[in-house]
């Protein structure tokens, strides 16, 4: 065989090129499927943070922001540690985003606050002089869907096996007897916020969309 090999030289060249890869794939395909493991005590998003993260889609904020840190001096010393891929491992999809028109956000909750976040959302130049963010006014007044984001959440668990508890289940009375739970974890954004119309539609047991985007913001560590 190898002395047919040797006379052959385009088989010869072929035959090496099946073994490099075949050595190759087993090689990487195995790193590549650890370091995308969630990492160790990290847990899904909570149900809010979900439909925090259907309006930073909706509203298109990966248009300027990304969040995916590199691993260069410039952006650790700005943003923080680099990001790891095990860390996008429950997200689905990831929202990496290709443009930095505005800073990185994959760490903010570390170093902005909830009412930061508000008085920037609505009028960003007010806090940012000079910015050319967008205000999101609309957000104060536009309920989140918390309903879709508790469906998303059994989707993922059933799907992916993403690791929710038993509570986060099918059928319209799991949802009824979890939704206080969520309305619990918005009251508590809310309570650091100053908007009336925020203050009054969490007393009518409804959620705004800025209340879901600031647990998305605040969970970003
Ligand atoms: C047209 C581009 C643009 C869009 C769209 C945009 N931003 Fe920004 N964003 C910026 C710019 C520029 C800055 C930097 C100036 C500032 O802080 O306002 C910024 C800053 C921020 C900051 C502060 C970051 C820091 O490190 O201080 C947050 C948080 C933020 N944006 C969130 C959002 C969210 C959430 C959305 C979507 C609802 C969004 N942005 C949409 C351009 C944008």
């Amino acid at each position: 065989m190898f002395h047919w090999l040797e006379k052959n030289p385009f088989f010869f060249a072929a035959a090496i090129s099946i073994v490099i890869s075949f050595a190759g794939l087993i090689e990487i395909v195995p790193n590549f499927a650890k370091a995308g493991r969630p990492l160790v005590d990290m847990k899904p998003r909570t149900v809010l943070q979900l439909a925090g993260k259907e309006v930073y889609k909706k509203d298109n904020c990966m248009a300027c922001h990304s969040q995916l840190i590199r691993p260069f001096k410039s952006e650790t010393d700005r943003y923080g540690d680099y990001s790891l891929s095990g860390e996008y491992a429950y997200d689905r999809p990831f929202l990496w985003g290709s443009k930095r028109t505005g800073p990185d956000l994959h760490r903010i909750g570390n170093y902005r606050t909830t009412d930061w976040h508000e008085a920037h959302m609505k009028n960003p130049p007010k806090i940012v002089p000079g910015s050319i963010m967008p205000a999101y006014d609309h957000q104060f007044e536009n309920i989140a869907d918390i309903e879709t984001a508790y469906a998303e959440a059994v989707t993922v668990k059933n799907v992916f096996h993403t690791p929710y508890g038993p509570e986060i289940k099918s059928g319209k009375e799991a949802w009824e007897a979890y939704k206080p739970t969520v309305l619990e974890e918005a009251k508590k954004i809310a309570a650091d916020m100053k908007d009336e119309r925020v203050k009054a539609a969490i007393s009518e047991g409804k959620v705004p969309e800025v209340v879901a985007l600031i647990a998305y913001l605040n969970s970003l560590k």
